[in-house]
C-alpha cells in the first residue's frame, strides 16, 4: 500500500493525509488536537466521544470547544438512540468536517446503556443511527468499531458491510474484540477481510506506535489509512514522523529530550489557558509519564510531577530533568 500516492476521500471531502488521531476520552481535547495540528498540518483529528444525550441537554459544554485551525476535524458522538444522535449531530454540524459514531468503546458504563461496542450486538440500531444522521445533516458520517463483541462472535465483516449500506462514508476499526478490552495484540490481518468487502475507506487502528508498526499494520491490514491513539501520548510528533516517512522514505530523527520537554511545556501551558491554572495542572498529570518515559531517574521525577501543584515548581523540575540528562551525556562523552 502506497500512502504516498493515494489519499483518502471521505464522502466528498478529499484529505491530504491518510493518518488520523484516534479519539480518546479525557485526552484528545482541543488542546492535544491543536498540538498535533501544529506538528502535522493534514492528518484527520477526532474529538473525544461526546454523549449525544449530554450534548442535546447542554449544547454549549466546554468539551465541544475547538479552535478554528483543527480542520479536518471529526466530532465523535456516542449513544444508541437514532433520533438523539441525529439531533446531536445537527447541533455540531457547522463545526465538524465529519461526524463519527462510536461503536467501539468497551467500557462497562458505556456498553451497559447500549452505547459504544454494545452496538455491535444490535447492528440494526447501529444502521438506524447512521441513516438518521445522514438524513439530518450534510456532512460525511464515519463509524468506528471493533472486530466484534467476543472472539467467537466476531461480526466485523457483516457489520462493516451493513454500515456501508446504511450510508457510512468511512470506517475506523480497532483490531480487537470488546472482550479483549485493551489486552493482547491488535490483529491487523483481520482487517483485510473487511477491506475486500467494502469500497469505503478503512482506517486500521490498534498498537501503531512508530514507523515499523505503521508499515506492518498497513501490509497486513491492506487498510487505506492508520488511526493512532496511545502512540500519540507524549509524542504528538508521531504523525509528522510517519507522514514524512511515507512521503519521502526518510526517517526523521526522534525528538531530543529537550524538544520533548518543550512540547510538554507548551501542552501544559495550553491546558492551563484552556482550563485555568489549578484545573489545568491537575488535568495534565496523566501526561507526564508519557513525555518522560525512558529517561534516567524518570520514576522519581514522575512521582514529584504528578503531585506538584505549583506551576513554578513544575518548571523547575522540568529544567532539572534536562540539566541531569546533559550532565550524564557530558560524563559519557569524556569517558
Ligand atoms: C484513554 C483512552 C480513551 C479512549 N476514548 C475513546 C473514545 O472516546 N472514543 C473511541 O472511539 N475510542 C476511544 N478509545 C480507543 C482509541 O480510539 C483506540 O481505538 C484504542 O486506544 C486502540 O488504538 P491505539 O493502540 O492506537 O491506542 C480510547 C482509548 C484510550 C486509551
Amino acid at each position: 500500500m502506497n500512502m504516498q500516492t493515494k489519499k483518502i476521500k471521505i464522502g466528498n471531502i478529499q484529505l491530504n493525509s491518510n493518518l488520523m488521531l484516534a479519539p480518546m476520552a479525557g485526552i484528545t481535547d482541543t488542546v492535544l488536537r491543536s498540538m498535533v495540528r501544529q506538528m502535522d498540518k493534514e492528518c484527520l483529528l477526532v474529538t473525544e466521544m461526546l454523549s449525544s444525550e449530554a450534548l442535546v441537554n447542554n449544547p454549549t459544554a466546554k468539551i465541544l470547544e475547538s479552535t478554528g485551525f483543527e480542520s479536518p476535524l471529526a466530532f465523535q458522538l456516542s449513544g444508541h438512540k437514532p433520533h438523539l444522535m441525529a439531533k446531536a449531530a445537527k447541533i455540531i454540524e457547522d463545526r465538524a468536517d465529519f461526524i463519527d459514531v462510536n461503536m467501539g468503546c468497551p467500557v462497562k458504563k458505556v456498553v451497559c446503556g447500549g452505547d459504544g461496542s454494545a452496538l455491535m450486538k444490535t447492528p440494526q440500531i447501529a444502521a438506524d443511527i447512521v441513516k438518521a444522521i445522514k438524513d439530518t445533516i450534510n456532512k460525511p458520517v464515519t463509524v468506528k468499531f471493533r472486530l466484534g463483541w467476543t472472539f467467537d462472535t466476531k461480526n466485523f465483516v457483516e457489520f462493516g458491510k451493513l454500515m456501508e449500506e446504511s450510508g457510512a462514508d468511512a470506517i475506523t476499526i480497532h483490531a480487537r474484540t470488546r472482550s479483549q478490552m485493551y489486552a493482547g495484540k491488535a490483529d491487523w490481518a483481520e482487517i483485510s477481510k473487511l477491506k475486500q468487502e467494502v469500497s469505503i475507506p478503512i482506517y486500521a487502528n490498534g498498537d501503531i506506535v512508530n514507523i515499523e508498526t505503521a508499515i506492518e499494520c498497513l501490509n497486513l491490514s491492506k487498510a487505506d489509512g492508520l488511526a493512532i491513539g496511545r502512540g500519540a501520548l507524549g509524542n504528538p510528533y508521531i504523525f509528522k514522523q510517519i507522514e514524512h516517512y511515507f512521503e519521502t522514505g526518510e526517517i526523521l530523527p526522534p525528538q531530543t529530550l529537550a524538544e520533548k520537554i518543550a512540547t510538554l511545556k507548551s501542552h501544559l501551558d495550553w491546558e492551563i489557558s484552556h482550563r485555568g491554572e489549578e484545573n489545568g495542572i491537575k488535568f495534565f498529570r496523566k501526561f507526564y509519564p508519557y513525555y518522560i518515559k525512558g529517561i534516567r531517574g524518570g520514576g522519581a521525577y514522575r512521582g514529584k510531577l504528578v503531585t506538584e501543584d505549583s506551576y513554578q515548581s513544575i518548571l523547575t523540575l522540568l529544567d532539572e530533568i534536562i540539566e541531569n540528562e546533559q550532565k550524564i551525556l557530558h560524563i559519557h562523552s569524556i569517558n
